[in-house]
């Protein structure tokens, strides 16, 4: 794919995810079938809760991380830098787009190494999908890292965009065996994550197998791909489109995937995938999650300044902050099984997928 081409797609991920409505339509996260329990009587002060949390053995202010979103583009080069600089000073970790553009042409670097200059001591983490990685072998894992002076490495599983995307390819053979050998040679931990159709509580295991420290579970009920192909495809690609529109509601809901994954690894699962205020990170700690991450709603905001990006931080840590006094809890460590009450369709899916054992 030339350059042109490239940056030409990655301009259309940004224009739809910020001109169109891009969510699922149907479809939403499960999160309202958590309730977190009031207490009343929390024991509390609201100033003493601390949202302080560890991740990967590093400390950071609160359990968000921004999902990691562009590259290779000027524009997505101002978008890292605002991210980047906003997540160092209010210390969080953040993540870049696909550097798959960025490997093949190295012209393309500066839009994500901004990240690693306006963020010097910034968590940063890389990212390459599994399909470039069982294709060009793990030195591209290691270049991804090198380019932003990377502290881990997420690799993202895109089953349903590949099949859908007009220029797609869906070569996953030999995708678990590369997670594997990247594993082994690099030096920095490895996170496996989807891109908003939820990891299964199988796909988990064979990911804390190949040796991940951690998994993102980007379930579905947030950014919707296969809609934002489907916009792409029109009027380029009929057969493409046609094909998007039947799977446009596909995926495990991101509460049902946090779900199946928190029962079945013992590794750090982060939840995504439609996670838009701190109290559905609450909630998503409550059922066994790290950290919450969140991509777009920090797309706006990176378009304008970091101030903005912060802004929107802060509102987030204030929101868990209140969660968190609510149900008791002055740190997170506190924020447990215990805490919520799991309704309807989701209390449904984990009876047949995860059985007692996800409900307590
Ligand atoms: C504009 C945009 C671009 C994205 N690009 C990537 C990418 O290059 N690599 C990746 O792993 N995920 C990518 N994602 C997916 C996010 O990291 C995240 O998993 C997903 O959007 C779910 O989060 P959300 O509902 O909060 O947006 C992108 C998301 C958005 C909105």
């Amino acid at each position: 794919m030339t350059r042109d081409e490239t940056s030409a797609r990655k301009r259309d991920h940004i224009r739809l995810s910020l001109e169109r409505d891009v969510g699922f339509r149907e479809k939403s996260t499960w999160f309202e079938y958590v309730e977190l329990v009031h207490q009343a009587l929390p024991e509390l002060d609201f100033q003493e809760v601390s949202t302080e949390t560890t991740f990967l053995g590093r400390r950071f202010s609160m359990p968000l991380l921004i999902e990691g979103m562009t590259g290779g583009t000027p524009e997505a080069a101002e978008i890292n830098g605002n991210l980047a600089e906003a997540a160092e000073r209010v210390n969080i970790p953040i993540g870049v787009g696909s550097q798959r553009a960025a490997i093949a042409d190295p012209g393309l670097e500066y839009t994500f190494r901004v990240a690693r200059e306006r963020g010097p001591r910034a968590f940063l983490i890389a990212n390459i999908s599994g399909v470039q990685l069982a294709k060009e072998g793990v030195e591209w894992a290691e270049r991804a890292v090198e380019m932003i002076e990377a502290d881990a490495l997420a690799i993202h599983l895109n089953t349903l965009q590949e099949v859908v995307q007009p220029e797609g390819f869906a070569g996953f053979r030999g995708v678990r065996d590369a997670i594997e050998r990247t594993v082994e040679r690099l030096g920095v931990p490895v996170i496996v994550k989807e891109i908003g159709c939820g990891i299964s509580r199988e796909a988990a295991k064979m990911i804390e197998e190949a040796g991940a420290s951690a998994i993102d579970v980007a379930g579905s009920g947030g950014t919707n791909w296969t809609l934002i192909e489907m916009l792409r495809a029109e009027g380029v690609d009929e057969e493409k489109r046609a094909l998007a529109e039947v799977f446009l509601e596909w995926g495990i809901p991101t509460a049902a995937s946090l779900i199946e994954v928190a029962s079945t690894v013992s590794i750090e699962v982060i939840a995504s995938g439609g996670i838009r205020t701190g109290l559905d990170i609450v909630k998503a700690m409550a059922l066994g999650a790290r950290m919450g991450g969140m991509a777009h709603p920090f797309l706006k905001p990176a378009t304008q300044s970091p101030g903005a990006v912060e802004s929107r931080l802060m509102r987030v840590k204030r929101e868990i902050q209140a969660a968190m006094f609510l149900t008791g809890c002055r740190h997170t460590g506190e924020i447990t099984r215990s805490k919520a009450v799991i309704l309807g369709p989701l209390l449904d899916w984990v009876r047949q997928r995860v059985g007692d054992g996800g409900i307590r």
